[in-house]
């Protein structure tokens, strides 16, 4: 099963965009060239998040609450989120110019 995310032109380096994902909210930003997409849901109580980027590291910041989430491994790294807590990555592949969720 493949769904279109967004075009790939569209996704900047260092910087998120959220797009649909079968009606729910996704989270996609380019690092160091790659593509990454998670479900857009703190695993605290489900705000949304952005990508924030600094000199040595880059991670996903909850609007609601300020938790942080390692951005290539969707790992916690502050509370209020359970440190054990991971967020849903999503499976991709771009081809043709395009972002796609793939189902594997
Ligand atoms: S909902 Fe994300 S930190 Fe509370």
């Amino acid at each position: 099963m493949e769904i279109p995310l967004a075009d790939d032109a569209d996704i900047n380096e260092g910087e998120s965009k959220e797009v649909d994902f079968a009606g729910r909210p996704a989270i996609l930003f380019r690092l160091n060239g790659e593509v990454h997409a998670y479900i857009n849901c703190c695993t605290h109580v489900g705000g949304p998040m952005k990508l924030k980027v600094k000199p040595d590291t880059a991670y996903l910041d909850c609007a609601w609450h300020d938790s942080h989430f390692d951005a290539e491994t969707g790992q916690a790294l502050r509370e209020p989120a359970p440190l054990d807590s991971k967020l849903i990555k999503l499976p991709i592949q771009v081809k043709e110019g395009k972002v796609f969720y793939v189902y594997p």
